[in-house]
């Protein structure tokens, strides 16, 4: 299967009305690599054959590479709550909305609360859920996000599930550990990965311009294929797209793009700015 680049842009909490519709304009007029027009090749290599050589070379394992065509990429902008029917409006139709969040479950008497029914009720497709803001701030724990992906896909929402470790994780070497509970707090709920883009997002480089080397980001997206491989099924390893996000920018995505295993990137502050074209087009 294969593995479209996925550039999502989380605008989080910023912005007004009129911000958002320039934002949009930018988008809407951007030349960007279209489906129709434009391939290029990937490869994608089988996670079971790194998952039982994990030291071996990847570049060494041509015999087990699978080459496929690929067209463009997949790009979800995702402004806050009140402005969603207004970008869904106006953006062009090759690029499609994401909320930032959902209920946990049915909606009813959870005032403040917008329910993953009234997203597809007003015809946004996709959430981001889990995303280390919450996390952190407003203390969703590992269970409760996998219950907030779980129910989104439920109900047919695509889900962009983040996962990520803190400074203080990385530094004590449980990087692998951090992360791998989370995705497993999800896979614990999930059984049905198709509609599910995992976005690893290392805390230490969330806004603060500190973005992941690529071999640091390569390292933990491979590591999380051969996780999934392990315990949740070879198809949804080598199928599911594993974006990063922290500190990406046009300056940066290009080389972070060419690591076999980075799908995409969820961008935070340079969504906002016209270098998210020049992300848009790093596939390429
Ligand atoms: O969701 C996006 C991430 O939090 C990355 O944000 O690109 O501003 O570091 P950033």
């Amino acid at each position: 299967m294969v593995r479209k680049f996925f550039v999502g842009g989380n605008w989080k909490c910023n912005g007004t009305a009129e911000e958002v519709k320039k934002i949009v304009t930018v988008l809407n007029e951007a030349e960007v690599p279209s489906e129709d027009v434009e391939f290029g090749i990937v490869i994608l290599f089988e996670p079971h054959v790194t998952a039982c050589n994990p030291s071996c070379d990847l570049g060494s394992l041509n015999l087990m590479h699978r080459l496929l065509f690929f067209f463009g990429s997949e790009v979800v902008v995702s402004p806050p709550f009140v402005f969603l029917p207004m970008v869904k409006g106006l953006l062009r139709p090759d690029f499609q909305v994401a909320a930032q969040n959902c209920w946990v479950r049915r909606g009813g008497a959870f005032t403040g609360e917008i329910s993953a029914e009234m997203l597809l009720n007003v015809g946004i497709p996709w959430v981001i859920l889990g995303h280390s803001e919450r996390r952190s701030l407003l203390n969703e724990s590992n269970e409760f996000v996998g219950d907030k992906v779980a129910y989104a896909l439920s109900l047919g929402l695509k889900v962009i599930a983040c996962i990520g470790e803190t400074l203080q994780q990385r530094e004590s070497g449980s990087t692998m550990a951090v992360v791998a509970a989370q995705t497993k707090a999800i896979a614990a709920k999930v059984s049905y990965w198709d509609n599910v883009v995992l976005a690893y997002e290392p805390v230490w480089a969330i806004g603060t311009g500190k973005v992941a080397t690529p071999v640091q980001a390569q390292e933990v997206h491979l590591e999380l294929r051969k996780w999934l491989h392990d315990n949740v099924g070879a198809e949804v390893a080598v199928s599911t797209r594993i974006i990063y996000g922290g500190s990406v920018t046009g300056a940066n995505c290009k080389e972070l793009a060419g690591q076999p295993d980075v799908d995409g990137f969820l961008v935070g502050g340079a969504s906002l700015k016209p270098e998210f074209i020049d992300i848009i087009k790093s596939a390429t």
